[in-house]
């Protein structure tokens, strides 16, 4: 592939090759929640109990893309995207999380991946995006060593099936929030507040990622990744060290481990305080530490950060309580979020530094807005500018060198957005979760453009 990236006065091309794609997760799009023998996962769990999620939505039905998946995959196909990144559900596969297969579960993603091939659309498996089996949780979930290895026999599984035909194959999605937001703040499922919990939730959860790629990588995985939420750190108020604690917890606590075989010194620091290291096993960090293809790069905002005091309940930051979280300084989207692609080109330039050795894909970007339809049209502007200026972020840090070879957007669909129930739609379709209908918004219109040009 030509790293070559071409800037005209009206064009901007991307180099040779690069991936234009969208993606989804399981749970947030699939509903059929109990068929085919399917069993419960903790986001089941989580949001039947009342209180979790705004208004009591759960994911029973979603976008019901279990069942419309090849209009679903028609409705890509249109949009000319050429790689679609989606999640296995992993009590679908494994009702239990070990043990007995499922074959009808796995029938599913054996159809989804021949229409996708079919459509020349290339895919992108993720095997956890947050649906852990609740028998699993049951026993401990993440917080407990053996939900590693159970997660590596549940990956060879799905290889098994799947491997001949998927070449690329990222084992986790955005462990920081699987752990900190699911054992610590308790915002996610399943919803324990635990500090010293969520550090060796997060830890299993490297420890599964290692123990899967190396399965992968020896039933013969053609590329491996790992998807992490990233974010700069931005320090406000001219100081060093409050941002340095926070991009500790949250991006080197994934990327160190992972992608050179230590924990930052700092991150230690703060674990020991919270539980202490006692999980942490001799070859823990060579198991972690696998070779892998591509760096998944979720990104959607930078994180600012003053000195404290900080906040006085639970954080999902434990070791942060004298940083202060700073309030957005300009626009955001419908989450609340600061919307900054300058953070974006710094992350990747960063990336490509300090990480030399892998190459990065964008797995997610996007953004959530108020969209309302008119008629058979949805006009979302705001989202045609945000994505539009991420995209030029990501062309300057190609140009910058880089090593960024494709952009998934968040998402295809209007989806189950967790904690937020329906209420917030990251879509470039929308979703009429009255009649299923779905109609591509104007920055899907956008990027079919943008595809068929390979920039902008
Ligand atoms: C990251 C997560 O992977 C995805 O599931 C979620 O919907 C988006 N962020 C937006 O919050």
């Amino acid at each position: 592939m030509s790293t070559e990236t071409t800037t005209t006065r009206d064009a901007l091309v991307f180099p040779d090759g690069f991936v234009w794609g969208a993606a989804t997760a399981a749970y947030q799009i699939e509903g059929a929640a109990a068929e085919d023998g399917r069993a419960p996962s903790i986001w089941d769990t989580f949001s039947k109990t009342p209180g979790n999620v705004a208004d009591g939505h759960t994911g029973d039905v979603a976008c019901d893309h279990y069942h419309r998946y090849a209009d679903d995959v028609r409705l890509m196909a249109d949009l000319g995207l050429a790689a679609y990144r989606f999640s296995v559900a992993w009590p679908r596969v494994m009702p239990t999380g070990a043990g007995t297969v499922n074959a009808a579960g796995l029938g599913f993603y054996d159809r989804l991946v021949d229409e996708l091939l079919a459509h020349g659309i290339t895919p992108y498996v993720t095997l956890y995006h947050w649906d852990l089996p609740q028998t699993l949780e049951d026993a401990g979930g993440w917080a407990a060593r053996d939900t590693a290895a159970r997660f590596a026999d549940y990956a060879a599984v799905v290889h098994g099936r799947l491997g001949d035909r998927v070449r690329t194959w990222t084992t986790l999605n955005e462990p920081w929030v699987a752990a900190f937001l699911g054992y610590c703040s308790g915002v996610h499922a399943p919803g324990r507040r635990d500090p010293a919990a969520a550090f060796r939730a997060a830890h299993h959860l490297l420890l599964g990622h290692g123990l899967a790629a190396r399965a992968l990588r020896a039933a013969g995985a053609a590329e491996i990744a790992l998807t992490l939420n990233l974010s700069p750190v931005i320090q406000t108020d001219g100081g060093e060290s409050e941002a340095r604690i926070v991009d500790g917890l949250l991006n080197r606590q994934f990327l160190d481990p992972a992608l050179r075989g230590s924990y930052p010194e700092d991150l230690l620091e703060i674990v020991a305080r919270h539980g202490g290291l006692g999980h942490v096993q001799d070859g823990d960090l060579e198991a972690v530490h696998q070779p892998i293809d591509l760096l998944g790069v979720n990104y959607y905002n930078p994180t600012f950060v003053s000195a404290g005091p900080g906040e006085p309940a639970a954080p999902p930051f434990p070791g942060s309580e004298d940083v202060r979280f700073d309030p957005p300084p300009g626009a955001t989207t419908a989450m609340g979020w600061p919307i900054d692609p300058s953070g974006l080109e710094t992350l990747l330039v960063r990336l490509s530094r300090d990480y030399p050795e892998v190459g990065l894909i964008i797995t997610e970007n996007g953004a959530a807005f108020d969209d309302k339809p008119t008629g058979d049209a949805v006009h979302d502007d705001d989202r045609v500018a945000f994505l539009d200026g991420h995209l030029r972020a990501a062309h300057a840090a190609i140009a910058a060198g880089a090593d960024l070879r494709g952009y998934l957007v968040w998402s295809l669909l209007d989806n189950f957005e967790w904690a937020y129930g329906y209420h917030k739609r990251f879509g470039i379709v929308y979703i009429d979760y009255e009649t299923q209908r779905r109609v591509p918004k104007d920055s899907a219109l956008w990027y079919r453009e943008v595809v068929r040009r390979n920039g902008l």
